[in-house]
């Protein structure tokens, strides 16, 4: 079996991972925070342990300021709902997920008003055009980082800056970024960063995490036990107990931290050349078949280990049934990106989507490469 959806989720993990997850699930997944016994203790150290690598990570100053929780959709609907409201605008754009334009969505039928910035037909978007839609109620930029659709790499710097300037909360969607491109939420000027742990950050299903930058007030999307202030009926307002109402996922975290650990170890660079030197293969021999359109940048310029296609005649659902019968498996269809199809021209078909991650080899892309070329020539 070929895995090529690590866009998806990151598949396979690194051994440490599973060996962490089971060493906790076997030996200490006691309720982190809630007592004083050995395993509590142990459980409540690893959680710290995951935070302070996620600050290093993304430079954070206060480990407190981030949040576990169980993906990046879950971040997302919390900074998003728990800071906009009736009367508030907020400047999106086409390429982002439904876990960013649903909540917004939502939103709007109570009152929220929404600028969706277009992008160019490779996917990338141009900072001008946010700026434009600044208005005197703008509360907050939110922006996808690297496309899940094309692979385009907004220049979230240059947009933090914007934001930054204006006083306007500024929230990056780092789903596709996390764990394979460095972000630094300072230099960036990021107010809120949300993304998933199974992903580029090689962690379990289930995990994630949300940076909140200090001071900022954001409503608690859900309230309950946190094993702080238990003797108050009143949800606690310091972070990250304001947000973590219920036992955390010990297990996933810790596999999260081992994902980590391998991260530090083997250099976010070299992840990252390792991806786009598989992606640069798959694109040069995508762009020598007539046959294959290729959605976003065709060059490695500002680009992610994501790259999208449909074979001229076939059907991208069907290409993705054959490739899954020769072993390879990738995702098709539209993403949960609806607006990105606009863009690139794909809204009644979707696409094909390869996405190699660090654990695949030359030899994946090669083999995936005969078999879309075995599939272009059968008459269906
Ligand atoms: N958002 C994930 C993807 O792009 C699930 O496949």
């Amino acid at each position: 079996m070929i895995y090529l959806d690590n866009a998806a989720t990151t598949f396979p993990k690194p051994e440490a991972v599973y060996a962490a997850v089971m060493d906790c699930m076997r030996n200490y997944a006691a309720n982190p925070g809630r007592g004083s016994y050995d395993m509590t203790i142990k459980a409540s150290r690893k959680v710290t342990d995951t935070r302070e690598k996620i600050a290093k990570l993304f430079n954070i100053p206060n480990l407190f300021n981030i949040v576990f929780t169980c993906s990046a959709t879950e971040g997302l609907n919390i900074g998003i709902k728990g800071i906009l409201k009736k009367g508030d605008h907020v400047i999106t754009t086409v390429m982002e997920h439904n876990s960013v334009l649903r909540p917004i969505s939502y939103l709007k039928g109570k009152g929220v008003k929404c600028s969706i910035v277009k992008a160019d037909k490779d996917g990338f978007v141009n900072t001008k055009d946010i700026e434009k839609e600044i208005r005197s109620n703008t509360k907050m930029i939110v922006v996808n980082h690297i496309s899940n659709v094309t692979g385009s790499i907004q220049d979230i710097e240059a947009i933090g800056e914007v934001a930054n300037k204006k006083g306007i909360i500024y929230m990056v969607d780092a789903s596709q970024s996390a764990g394979v491109l460095d972000i630094d939420v300072n230099k960036e000027h990021i107010d809120i960063l949300a993304f998933p742990g199974h992903k580029g950050l090689l962690g379990p299903q289930g995990t994630g995490a949300l940076y909140i930058r200090e001071d900022l007030k954001v409503s608690e999307f859900k309230s309950g036990g946190t094993g702080s202030n238990s003797y108050s009926m009143e949800q606690p307002e310091f972070l990250p107990d304001k947000f973590e109402s219920g036992t955390l996922n010990t297990p996933g975290i810790a596999g999260l931290c081992e994902g980590i650990n391998f991260i530090e170890k083997t250099g976010i660079n070299n992840i990252r050349k390792h991806e786009m030197e598989l992606t640069e293969q798959l694109l040069k021999e995508f762009n020598s078949r007539e046959y294959i359109t290729i959605y976003g940048r065709k060059d490695m310029r500002n680009r992610g280990a994501v790259v999208s296609f449909n074979i001229s005649g076939k059907d991208s659902s069907d290409v993705s049934a054959m490739l899954n019968s020769r072993g390879i498996e990738v995702r098709n269809g539209y993403h949960c990106a609806p607006l990105v199809h606009d863009i690139i021209g794909t809204q009644n078909k979707g696409t094909v989507r390869i996405s190699p991650g660090y654990f695949n080899t030359p030899e994946d892309i090669e083999a995936l490469v005969r078999a879309v070329e075995e599939i272009h020539s059968i008459n269906i």
